[in-house]
């Protein structure tokens, strides 16, 4: 097992320790690609959402929310394009049984040419040192161009391949690539098949009619189709923003990665509403705009990626994804696609009911562009724990899980720890427990040993802990704790709130 897999699996196990994700239906065996979140997983991730919502909604001035229904009518599916083109090419490897994604298969295999692209850029980077040119370099090294000339005459044939649905060419590229299968390591691939994503049920009785419903696969049609009321009731004028956070569903072939690639997730999407012939500059503001949210958490830089669409969804004209540095490598979190009118166009075909904007500065009617950005809560999860988790040896040689959660984030903001479970520190603790708790989410323990106590909140990401000792009876004062650096100082209690508000504050500066 490499190192990073190593990693991942001590992450997975140290979420499940610590009550951040659990297998659901667990006493069951559990359900393929489908987790459930914890005690802790639930605050993180409702503080994910605060933070985006807060980002999106409550800080640009020309941004709603809004909380569609999973279900919509069945025609929404038919107008987006989903009924026909939410498919993906799959593969089943006759010898192993097993079933993959044909595209995956192949975009594994442009990503090792990559890898061994940037293998061969660093160790020049190392040898040549200052000196290096990291662009003459990779226009003349000759293993770099021979494996660049690969992806490119890969991708001549991939993208046109996944474009038009042409899937004996998606066939023809995985004998020629001579790509095996990871289990059976043999070549003995059936023909791809389209396979619909779309979680699919009944609504109503047979008797009276049933109708196909499905599970949303996305939250964006739930805005598209309100785009009207919405710009009506708000008198909103363009360009304005619809935001909204919900459960979408698809029916993944190979679900895997924990919870990178699940059956039931949740998104945070917006639509953008612009002028048409602006939704370029709109496109380049939202991808800037949404690299500054993931960068305001404080994870480097170097953990995120830009990558540029080469085979555009159906509804895009240009797209792009924020991929960050899973254990698992380099994956998207985010997509930011400019959408065209794609979908309000195809909604006023199908309804018959026009969903144009009067533009009062050009006294035109006409169906706006949007321009989307659309991220995975269930992927930000996963990208701000797997930053998170580091194991330390400290100085007496002992050794910690902490879980590095951004403070503003993390599931509880302060732990109250009376140093003794008697001489009153109990009953002081309490005290401050109970003033604190409005503001924060605290935890108040008075159990074992304070070490050990410290080390639970590590594990949970606890920025602060605060430690009331016999000299907080006498001059109401307390130690507070920082998690990452371990110092303590000695502070006022009815400091406590206000610098630890400061502390977790995530405001643009
Ligand atoms: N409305 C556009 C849309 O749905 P997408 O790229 O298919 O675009 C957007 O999905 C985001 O949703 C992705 O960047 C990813 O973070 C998340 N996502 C998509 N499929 C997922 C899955 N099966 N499990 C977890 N997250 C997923």
């Amino acid at each position: 097992m490499s190192k990073a897999e190593d990693r991942f699996k001590k992450i997975i196990a140290h979420c499940k320790e610590y009550g951040f994700i659990f297998p659901s239906s667990e006493i069951y065996d559990g359900l393929s690609a489908v987790y459930d979140y914890g005690q802790n997983g639930a605050e993180l991730k409702n503080n994910i959402k605060d933070y985006w919502w807060k980002s999106m909604v409550q800080y640009h001035e020309n941004i709603v929310g809004l909380d569609a229904a999973i279900f919509m009518h069945p025609t929404v599916w038919k107008a987006s394009g989903h009924v026909d083109a939410f498919n993906d090419p799959l593969i089943d490897n006759k010898d192993s049984k097993k079933r993959y994604r044909a595209d995956v298969l192949i975009e594994d295999h442009i990503a090792k040419l990559e890898e061994k692209i940037t293998k061969e850029v660093s160790k020049a980077a190392k040898r040549f040192g200052d000196s290096f040119d990291e662009k003459m370099f990779r226009q003349t090294n000759p293993r770099v161009q021979a494996n660049m000339e690969k992806i490119r005459a890969i991708n001549e044939r991939f993208v046109p391949a996944m474009e038009n649905g042409q899937l004996d060419d998606l066939k023809a590229l995985i004998l020629e690539l001579e790509i095996a299968c990871p289990v059976s390591g043999s070549r003995n691939w059936t023909d791809v098949r389209q396979f619909n994503l779309m979680f699919s049920s009944q609504m109503g009785s047979a008797s009276d009619g049933a109708s196909l419903v499905y599970l949303r696969p996305e939250t964006a049609q739930g805005i598209f189709v309100n785009y009207l009321n919405v710009q009506k009731t708000g008198r909103k004028k363009l360009p304005f923003g619809i935001a909204q956070i919900g459960k979408a569903f698809r029916n993944e072939i190979v679900a895997r990665q924990f919870i990178f690639r699940m059956r039931e997730f949740e998104q945070m999407e917006m639509q953008f509403f612009v002028r048409p012939g602006q939704e370029k500059e709109w496109y380049e503001y939202w991808k800037e705009e949404r690299m500054r949210w993931h960068l305001a958490l404080g994870i480097p830089r170097e953990m995120f990626r830009i990558h540029e669409h080469d085979k555009l969804a159906h509804y895009a004209n240009m797209a792009v994804d924020i991929e960050f540095d899973f254990p698992f490598g380099f994956k998207e979190i985010e997509g930011i696609h400019s959408r065209t009118d794609f979908d309000l166009g195809a909604h006023q075909k199908f309804s018959g009911k026009k969903l144009q904007y009067f533009d009062p500065e050009t006294n035109e009617s006409y169906v706006p562009y949007v321009v989307e950005t659309s991220i995975g809560l269930d992927r930000t999860f996963l990208a701000i724990v797997s930053h998170a988790y580091t194991e330390e040896k400290l100085e007496d040689g002992s050794e910690r899980v902490v879980m590095n959660i951004p403070p503003a984030l993390a599931p509880v903001k302060i732990a109250v720890l009376p140093l003794l479970k008697k001489d009153g520190l109990p009953e002081k603790g309490r005290e401050i427990f109970d003033k604190l708790k409005y503001d924060f989410h605290c935890q108040y323990e008075d159990k074992d040993a304070i070490g050990r106590r410290y080390r639970r909140q590590d594990a949970i990401g606890t920025p602060y802990c605060i430690t009331i000792d016999h000299e907080s009876l006498e001059n109401n004062t307390v130690t507070i704790r920082e998690r990452d650096s371990m110092q303590q100082e000695r502070i006022p209690v009815d400091q406590i709130a206000s610098i630890v508000s400061k502390r977790i504050d995530l405001r643009p500066a």
